[in-house]
């Protein structure tokens, strides 16, 4: 309270990341629905928008300014279009900007969920809402992608290339104690999979798995349980009911999240969060920057837009995003013929017109 008695509200601070492609369009879509939000709930938000991605990096041969990471501390949350273009070698954008922010800022948690919503189609014969709806806990700053390793006599016949793992006990740890307060606030089946390589992986996945059951203990309200990635996949297409939350390690999580995806309707639906509990997170959808479809007003914002619901709900306005999902919802359940680029029997502006007024119809 202020002497005057008057509340005053915070202003969120998001940084806006349009990046590549199709990213600034289904962005821009995802800030119509963040206008509404804010008009219908009363939260009070500030947008600055960056220009980091390949064009920017073609015309100045700069992924990302020096100090991106200490610019991106300075908000509240990043809101993130998509990394990718067609005339930069692969890697270079991933590596400089998405995983460069992402461990920079300690991004420790990759959230995912899979979730079908009413109306949307499943490649999963006999399988609706009911069945598919979990969430994926990728750790997000360590495993395959620290970039530990090197190559050795590269280009030669004799050529050794090593890619190293790097497990934690701190970084694992971390990383299921919130999958495990996840799961307790999801509050649906109380059940969390730890999804590893026990019998192959035997030091990663030993140090993952004791980590694990120990943190378990603290927590007997949620069941645990283990599959290894192998059966999770097969699981995750036979009986995805049987899922609440997963953890899994950075490259699985990765590899995983891919087809949980395609079973929630595809790209043009999957949302998801990079995660850093104690300081700025990132929500982006998790599909790429679309470059055929750039510029053609037919790509579908709805990831974004669930992004988009991510990023406010772990704001705390959970009123909003409780808003936001339930428009996206009718939206799939109601009015659209499909998530696919082109056949959504509306444009991206469109369907952001559309979820913005559900969202002001509350
Ligand atoms: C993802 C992407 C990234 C990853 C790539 C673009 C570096 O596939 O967000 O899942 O591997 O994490
Ligand atoms: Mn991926």
């Amino acid at each position: 309270m202020s002497k005057e008695g008057i509340v005053k509200l915070k202003t969120y601070k998001i940084a806006v990341l349009g990046g590549d492609g199709t990213g600034p369009e289904v962005v821009a879509e995802g800030l119509k629905v963040l206008k509404a939000a804010s008009e219908v709930t009363g939260f009070k938000y500030e947008t600055t928008d960056y220009d980091w991605g390949g064009d920017r990096y073609l015309r100045t041969g700069n992924v990302l300014p020096d100090d991106a990471a200490d610019q991106m501390r300075q908000y509240d949350a990043i809101y993130l279009g998509a990394i990718g273009h067609p005339d930069v070698k692969p890697g270079i954008l991933e590596k400089g900007i998405l995983l460069k922010l992402r461990f920079d800022l300690d991004q420790y948690i990759n959230l995912r969920p899979v979730k079908l919503y009413p109306g949307v189609e499943t490649p999963l014969k006999d399988k609706g809402p009911n069945d598919i709806d979990y969430v994926v806990v990728r750790e997000n700053t360590e495993g395959l992608y620290t970039g530990a390793g090197g190559v050795l006599k590269k280009g030669t016949p004799d050529e050794v290339a090593i890619q190293e793992s790097i497990n934690t006990r701190k970084g694992v740890e971390r990383c299921i104690r919130y999958a495990f307060e996840y799961c307790r606030k999801r509050n649906k089946r109380k059940k969390l999979t730890l999804c590893g390589k026990t019998n192959v992986l035997t030091w990663a996945f030993d140090l993952w798995e004791r980590a694990f059951y120990e943190v378990a203990k603290e927590y007997p309200d949620i069941t645990p349980d283990y599959a290894h990635v192998d059966a999770t996949t097969m699981w995750m297409v036979k009986n995805p009911e049987w899922f609440d939350v997963i953890v899994t390690d950075n490259m699985f999580g990765d590899i995983i999240t891919d087809l949980g995806a395609m079973t929630q309707g595809g790209m043009g639906i999957a949302a998801g969060g990079n995660i850093n509990p104690a300081g700025v997170s990132m929500f982006e959808p998790i599909g790429g920057s679309a470059p055929k479809y750039t510029g053609l007003n037919v790509i579908n914002p709805l990831a974004a837009i669930g992004a988009l619901g991510m990023l406010l709900e772990t704001l705390g306005e959970q009123k909003a995003a409780d808003l936001i999902d339930k428009a996206i919802a009718k939206a799939t359940g109601e009015k659209m013929k499909s998530m696919s680029a082109g056949k959504m029997g509306y444009s991206t502006t469109e369907v952001g017109d559309l979820i913005a007024d559900l969202v002001k119809q509350g």
